[in-house]
């Protein structure tokens, strides 16, 4: 039988039950995935995700209050009495190494939320994309789910969607069953670099593909917000070699195993 491998461009377009059997990767490059790979690179201990600022401020209460940090973002702000927004950078060694991150954005955290039901649960980004790609070889059941911005799709998501559809592909010895948005998300990545990328020997430059962010919704609301160093730093092609993980039963966030 085919593997699958379906594209959804916001979480709302699939029913969670449909992730039952197989392995989710959330993808919100601008920013939470992103900033999760940098903090959990840098040594923070987890990452624990919460939909509801009230809900990270009573998580983070339960722990000893010298190791956790509260992060997160509205309105891609950071939040009145919290230690971090949900600028990659922020996410140091010296800042977050062996502290747990409680922390609440306006779509990723929610994605996350709808994954419950399935296997498997990783967070991609472009930041750790030939990372994700590895861990994805031999799945029978692959699920893109993209966190979008404010309900809407977001380019940035779909473009980096696309990239790893482009690249399992290549690599698949059995084709893939694509749904619709999975053959959308593919040539949407075509159609931004049709010059042949490899993953870890292309040099993509960042700007070349932080330009092409800026033009989605979640780009330009950074930028808005002032926080255009963010997207050039989730441009970073295969800056980690590192995804992680959530453990669908108690939704912490973990640098999963290879
Ligand atoms: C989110 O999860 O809502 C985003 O990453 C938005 C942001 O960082 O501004």
């Amino acid at each position: 039988m085919n593997p699958l491998l379906n594209v959804y461009s916001l979480p709302k377009l699939v029913d969670e039950k449909e992730l039952r059997d197989g392995t989710v990767v959330v993808i919100d490059v601008l920013r939470a995935s992103t900033t999760i790979v940098t903090a959990l690179a840098a040594g923070a201990r987890e990452v624990v995700p919460c939909q509801e600022i009230d809900q990270a401020r009573a998580a983070a209460a339960e722990f000893a209050p010298d190791d956790v940090l509260l992060a997160g973002e509205r309105h891609a702000l950071p939040i009145d009495g919290f230690d971090l927004g949900n600028s990659p950078d922020d996410f140091t060694p010296e800042t977050v190494h062996g502290c747990s991150i409680v922390f609440t954005t306006t779509n990723g955290t929610w994605a996350l939320a709808r994954c419950r039901l399935a296997q498997r649960v990783l967070l991609g980004s472009f930041v750790n994309a030939s990372a994700v790609l590895d861990r994805l070889v031999g799945v029978e059941q692959i699920h893109l789910l993209c966190a979008g911005t404010d309900g809407q799709m977001s380019y940035d998501d779909v473009l980096c969607a696309g990239l790893l559809v482009e690249r399992l592909r290549q690599r698949a010895e059995i084709p893939y069953k694509l749904n619709a948005e999975a053959i959308t998300a593919g040539e949407t990545w075509r159609h931004a670099f049709a010059l042949p990328i490899t993953l870890g020997a292309e040099p993509l430059r960042p700007e070349r593909l932080a330009a092409k962010l800026r033009e989605s919704l979640g780009g330009q609301n950074l930028i808005d917000a002032g926080l255009d160093h963010d997207i050039l730093t989730a441009a970073q092609l295969d800056r980690f070699d590192l995804v992680p993980e959530m453990d669908p039963a108690t939704m912490w966030i973990t640098a999963g195993k290879r």
